[in-house]
């Protein structure tokens, strides 16, 4: 069964978007078949991922993308993959075994247009429908703004497992003690709506320093930050095994250039990507990150 993960915090701008795109990027290099849905409605997933100008061609034609399961509702989740989504300029697949669900500016709507049946809330539609296509996957990550509103709600309810990019500052340990809150309202909301066989409502399970500097030392933000996990695992908010990652990822240019690109930074070319005296850079890290989330274990 495919390990279906949400990256979120409640705080934003901590690299969520960046962290969700370069770990799917390594699982798919190591063979693994990922499919990563985009559950922000600033697209950043998106536009990254297709460039520009086929996430503009999909963004006009008003289908295509996740809202279109919902309104006019025909669509349906199995229909809008975009199989081996990163491409070279001619149409080449440079990264066979990435694919997108994308969003665009129309997910919006979901949060205050969109009227559907109140017995089966927007959470419980799309669930159903993955499950359709489940079982083509290892990895279905989901990317999410900075809230557990509608939209986010899909990717938590579906989600088993949940992890939450963090900076070195005190916003980032007060934007986690808020999704952990917020997590344990909507588990309790969407309870009742939970199919047999989904296994429990998904809780955090690891956390991951992002964006750190050179020569920063991070042990008290660090340190800050396990304590409160332990509370919380202490008290069953968080899963038995949630951790701190060994791993961070570095503070790196090469990480915002990738964007412009329109490439996972494990495809921009090796001399872009600003290798530390050993060779390591943040490739390196990232590669290391996705090792990590395939050992651990989920409870
Ligand atoms: N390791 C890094 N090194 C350098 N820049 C980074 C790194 N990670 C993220 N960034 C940059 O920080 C900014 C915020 O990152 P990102 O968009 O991934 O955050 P986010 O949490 O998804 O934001 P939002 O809450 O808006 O969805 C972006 O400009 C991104 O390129
Ligand atoms: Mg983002």
């Amino acid at each position: 069964m495919a390990r279906k993960i949400c990256f979120i915090n409640y705080k934003g701008g901590v690299g969520k978007t960046s962290l969700i795109v370069n770990t799917a990027a390594a699982l798919a290099k190591i063979g693994k078949r990922v499919l990563l849905f985009d559950f922000d409605t600033q697209s950043n997933a998106s536009i990254w991922l297709l460039k520009l100008d086929r996430w503009n061609k999909i963004n006009s034609a008003g289908d295509g993308a996740i809202y279109s399961i919902f309104d006019p509702g025909r669509a349906q989740v199995k229909d809008l993959v975009i199989k081996d989504v990163v491409e070279g300029k001619s149409g080449e697949k440079l990264l066979p075994g990435l694919d997108l669900v994308p969003t665009t500016f129309n997910l919006v709507d979901l949060e205050n247009e969109y009227n559907g049946d109140p017995k089966r809330p927007p959470y419980l539609v799309f669930y159903e429908q993955l499950q359709a296509i489940e079982a083509n996957y290892d990895f279905i990550l989901f990317d999410c703004p900075p809230n557990i509103l509608r939209a986010s709600q899909c990717g938590v309810f579906a989600s088993t497992e949940i992890y939450v990019p963090a900076n070195p500052d005190a916003l980032s340990l007060i934007g986690f003690t808020l999704l952990v809150e917020k997590l344990q309202k909507f588990h309790q909301l969407s309870a009742s709506f939970r199919k047999s066989g989904q296994g429990p409502a998904a809780q955090v399970h690891g956390i991951i320093f992002n964006s750190i500097k050179t020569g920063v030392d991070i042990e008290v933000p660090k340190m800050r930050m396990q304590l409160r996990l332990n509370q919380f695992k202490t008290a069953k908010r968080a899963a038995s095994v949630a951790k701190i990652f060994d791993t961070q990822i570095r503070d790196a240019m090469v990480v915002r250039r990738a964007v412009a690109l329109g490439l996972p930074v494990a495809l921009v070319s090796a001399e872009a990507t600003d290798a530390g005296p050993g060779g390591d850079n943040v490739i390196t890290d990232y590669r290391k990150l996705a090792g990590e989330l395939v050992q651990l274990v989920a409870s």
